[in-house]
């Protein structure tokens, strides 16, 4: 798949068919991450942690079902591995780096997962009802001051990608010339 094939044919997966990804797979995902772009090159302010103990998946939708007040959610489909970034997080206006850099990475994850044909979500909400359970945080065992950011759902899917139609003018574009 070429580049922009890739990109025209990533889309948000939300229906897993209970396999997990392989270990290499894993490591493919993995190192399409390590090869994201961060800011001033600071990789060491960063973390991510693998999540495929079901166990813990569980008591985390749990959890954001609670938050969210909608019980019965799902939040991450049945997918069976949820890899988190963390990111430590100066204050704002210099936070803006750390986050970004949490989701560039989550970026790179998708559009890996897109050429291995295996299903991906960004998660972000589940992540807000994480930041609200010291309990769950401290299972973690995030070195200091890493704060969770955001994550991306993993898994097997029967569906596959395939090329969409972009709507290429559904963001507002200004121009200055
Ligand atoms: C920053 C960000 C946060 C997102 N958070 C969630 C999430 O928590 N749960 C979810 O199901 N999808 C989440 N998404 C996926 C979006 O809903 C999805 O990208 C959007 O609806 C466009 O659909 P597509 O990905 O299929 O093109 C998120 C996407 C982004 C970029």
């Amino acid at each position: 798949m070429n580049t922009l094939e890739n990109l025209y044919s990533r889309k948000s997966i939300r229906s897993y068919n209970g396999e997990n990804i392989t270990e290499a797979e894993l490591k493919e995902i993995l190192k399409a991450a390590c090869a994201a772009p961060v800011g001033r090159a600071k990789y060491e302010t960063l973390t991510l942690t693998v999540i495929s103990n079901a166990d813990y998946l569980s008591r985390w939708e749990e959890a954001t079902a609670v938050f969210a007040d909608a019980p019965g959610l799902h939040p991450f489909y049945g997918a069976p591995t949820v890899i988190l970034v963390s990111s430590i997080v100066p204050p704002a206006p210099q936070d803006n780096v750390s986050y970004s850099n949490a989701a560039i990475i989550v970026q790179n994850m998708a559009l890996a997962a897109v050429e291995l044909g295996i299903g991906a979500c960004h998660i972000w909400g589940a992540v807000r009802a994480l930041n609200e359970s010291p309990e769950l945080i401290r299972e973690l065992n995030l070195p200091d001051e890493m704060v969770p950011c955001c994550a991306i759902a993993l898994g097997h899917m029967d569906e596959k990608y395939v090329l969409r139609a972009v709507q290429d003018d559904r963001i507002r574009t200004d121009y200055m010339r």
